[in-house]
């Protein structure tokens, strides 16, 4: 822990740098397509869609946060954050049950007795306080096409609440609250709606189908005609499906493609938090846990990408106090992939607390971003770190380049680089990395510059050699993870790359390979990332 923290305190050096090279180009409103794999505009060019989710399906039907600040002030700290996109949610009930879309922002409010959130919103959102519901959701779509923030429309459950579980009757087509007629309506409503915002790119149908009913022929009949329905309505938007079983499993798509009458604008989405495996992470060790669960994730879901579908994994994210063994084991493992994959995204979550939450009045949310009063940001190193996945690795566009490395540390978010030719290797943005090879001999090399990653001697820094004889320049990646960059050191012993309190490259005992789950390895963890774009 001690290292750890001196490790983060390092990093906030680099705060400032990050959060002014964070902040992507804002993407003018426009029409998304599916290019295999990857999500591309019109000439072509990847869209890598750097998402966070904003709820607005629990009770009050509205947007969280709006009594805290302005919607246009909260639009424009997502674009500061680094994001793109938001995927906003909705309840079914939203455009389909009259008593409650006739209500105002204000009755909404009164009738579950928020009185001070309605003062809030007063002060904060005046214009939206007489507002019909629905009128007030697209005020809210508003705010983000004026500051360039592209939408998903989220169908996340049909009773306006907290989601979700098996037995709540929205789990699944033909549960209690779940009549699928009502839910093509619904969804033909929103895409309609939507085709007056052009910064809506897409919609995802359904969130987390689930529970005793789910089943594969039902899903396709439904999903498909739901697909249909959308498209029909508003050609623009891309279509997204989740899976079953809490939007963890597609595996049933490997033999069988969904079959539509349109191209080029089917995503597919998963979920994936450290608790979809319970408590594995902490009971068990991170590698083994991380080697087991990738692979189960590979065959889950990630295994779309390489059939040629773009892969939105539209919730991820953790308690951001840091004190969740299991949520940090997870997701060091997770940006591991993440980078790996280079896919499309949304964090959970933008909210650092609700206006009700399962009967809690300002119920605290500490996976949000901004922190429960929303006066700031709740942990500004987590927001460093997952600024690593913000911008592609690869992907049709940018300024491209050939096939290589970056040397990928999911702990930090940031890669091996030499910050001048003299310098020794540390860690800083992957942005500045200059490109690795990882040759057939098993050497780690900088491209076009005859020098190759060395480990000489246990307790140096890692080195940069000139000759592929000497020790230490053959590296192999061990343990289940895959992610301990492992040598031989100039005696003979078996050593691993490490980072030190000042975030240099070191060479290190190998640490906790497997078994032991109490130890984490996460500060040897590299993994190797391929790079076509700079
Ligand atoms: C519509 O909303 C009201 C108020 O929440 C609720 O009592 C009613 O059951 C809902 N109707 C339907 C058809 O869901
Ligand atoms: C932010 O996250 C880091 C890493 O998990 C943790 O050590 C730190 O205490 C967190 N900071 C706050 C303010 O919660």
């Amino acid at each position: 822990m001690g290292t750890l923290s001196k490790l983060h305190l390092v990093l906030s050096i680099f705060t400032t740098l990050f959060f002014s090279m964070a902040k992507l180009k804002p993407v003018a409103a426009q029409q998304l397509y599916a290019d295999s794999r990857w999500i591309v505009d019109g000439a072509g060019r990847r869209v890598k869609l750097a998402c966070v989710n904003w709820p607005a399906h629990l009770q009050p039907l509205l947007a969280e946060g709006l009594s805290k600040l302005p919607a246009d002030t909260i639009a424009k700290k997502i674009r500061e954050m680094g994001f793109n996109c938001v995927r906003l949610t909705w309840a079914l009930e939203l455009p389909m049950n009259e008593t409650l879309f006739s209500l105002t922002v204000a009755q909404s409010f009164q009738n579950l007795g928020l009185l001070e959130a309605l003062v809030g919103i007063k002060s904060n959102n005046p214009s939206l306080v007489n507002l019909p519901l629905m009128e007030a959701y697209k005020f809210v779509m508003t705010s983000l096409r004026n500051n360039k923030v592209m939408v998903i429309l989220d169908n996340h459950l049909t009773t306006p609440g907290w989601c979700c579980s098996a037995d709540d009757g929205n789990g699944f087509f033909g549960d209690k609250y779940f009549d699928p007629q009502v839910w093509i309506q619904g969804l033909r409503k929103m895409a309609t709606m939507a085709t007056g915002f052009s910064n809506v790119i897409g919609m995802s149908l359904r969130n987390e189908l689930r529970g005793p009913r789910q089943n594969v022929d039902d899903w396709y009949k439904y999903m498909q005609s739901g697909a249909e329905t959308v498209h029909a309505a508003n050609p623009n938007v891309l279509v997204i499906l989740s899976g079953l079983n809490y939007d963890k499993d597609l595996s049933f798509l490997r033999n069988r493609p969904v079959s539509l009458s349109f191209t080029k604008k089917l995503v597919f989405e998963m979920h994936w938090y450290g608790f979809t495996n319970g408590q594995a992470w902490q009971s068990g060790n991170p590698n083994d846990v991380c080697g087991a669960v990738s692979k189960d994730v590979m065959g889950q879901s990630v295994f779309l990408l390489e059939q040629g579908y773009p892969l939105f994994v539209s919730e991820f994210g953790i308690d951001e106090r840091g004190i969740s063994v299991n949520d940090n084991r997870y997701f060091n493992c997770f940006m591991a992939m993440a980078a790996e994959f280079d896919w499309d995204s949304a964090l959970w979550s933008l909210q650092g607390s609700y206006y009700l939450r399962q009967g809690v009045v300002r119920m605290e949310e500490y996976y949000g971003l901004f922190n429960s009063d929303w006066s700031g940001i709740r942990n500004s190193s987590y927001l460093q770190r997952i600024s690593a996945l913000q911008s592609p690795f690869q992907g049709p566009g940018g300024k491209p380049t050939v096939v290589h490395k970056v040397i990928f540390h999911p702990l930090t978010g940031l890669c091996i680089l030499r910050q001048s030719p003299s310098s020794p290797l540390v860690l800083g943005p992957c942005t500045q990395s200059e490109p690795w090879s990882y040759t057939p001999q098993n050497a780690l090399s900088l491209v076009g510059k005859g020098l190759y990653l060395q480990a000489v001697e246990l307790g140096r820094p890692a080195s940069l050699g000139t000759s592929l004889t000497d020790p230490g320049t053959k590296w192999e990646m061990i343990s289940d993870s895959r992610m301990h960059l492992s040598s031989k050191a100039k005696d003979g012993s078996t050593v691993c790359l490490g980072v030190d309190a000042r975030n240099a490259v070191v060479v290190q005992a190998c640490n906790c390979l497997s078994k032991d789950s109490s130890c984490d390895p996460a500060s040897q963890w590299f993994t190797l990332v391929d790079r076509t774009r700079l």
